[in-house]
């Protein structure tokens, strides 16, 4: 077991410990480790199934249920892709499909290197800014294929900045 299986096991058993073992606590529970760990690891979640007496299949689904629990990890940026009407109208398919390109990963997908995780979202209400793609907490308009590819330079950018500074 790595590191992080083992500390996402120990940080389930510390937050079950507040909670009595009655079915109707999983969503409260599920909500609490994924506020400490920031996801649902395999690991939290049969901690869990055990705790509650249910099984393992039980809590996976109501995990994968809700579009407010994740199954991965988050990256140190998130990129969200507003698929509303409006961008949905103005081509937000094309710059999801741009995302995941880049990035090599799916939608609900953190990259290996855990720096950035894609996902989509309804409207933000920047409509006339569309195609937005929300990253950081901070809509950015027009963000088409090419717009992409500048996030994601300067993101690059920052992050060779960071390794310098990391090394001096
Ligand atoms: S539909 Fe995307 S911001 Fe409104």
């Amino acid at each position: 077991m790595t590191d992080e299986q083992v500390k996402a096991r120990q940080e389930t058993r510390q937050i079950l410990k507040k909670f009595g073992r009655k079915r109707g606590n999983l969503i409260p529970i599920l909500q609490k480790v994924q506020g400490r760990l920031g996801y649902l690891s395999r690991e939290a979640m049969l901690e869990i199934a055990e705790f509650l007496g249910i099984p393992d299949i039980d809590v996976y689904s109501v995990v994968t249920f809700y579009n407010q629990f994740r199954l991965t990890p988050p990256g140190r940026h998130s990129i969200r892709v507003c698929l509303g009407t409006a961008c949905h109208m103005k081509g937000g398919y094309i710059t999801l499909d741009a995302w995941k390109r880049r990035l090599a990963i799916g939608r609900g997908e953190t990259t290996p290197d855990r720096e950035f995780d894609l996902d989509t979202v309804a409207c933000v209400g920047c409509c006339t800014m569309a195609p937005v793609t929300v990253v950081d907490d901070r809509p950015q308009g027009k963000v088409e294929p090419t717009k992409v590819d500048g996030i994601l330079l300067a993101f690059e950018r920052e992050r060779e900045k960071r390794r310098v500074s990391e090394n001096s």
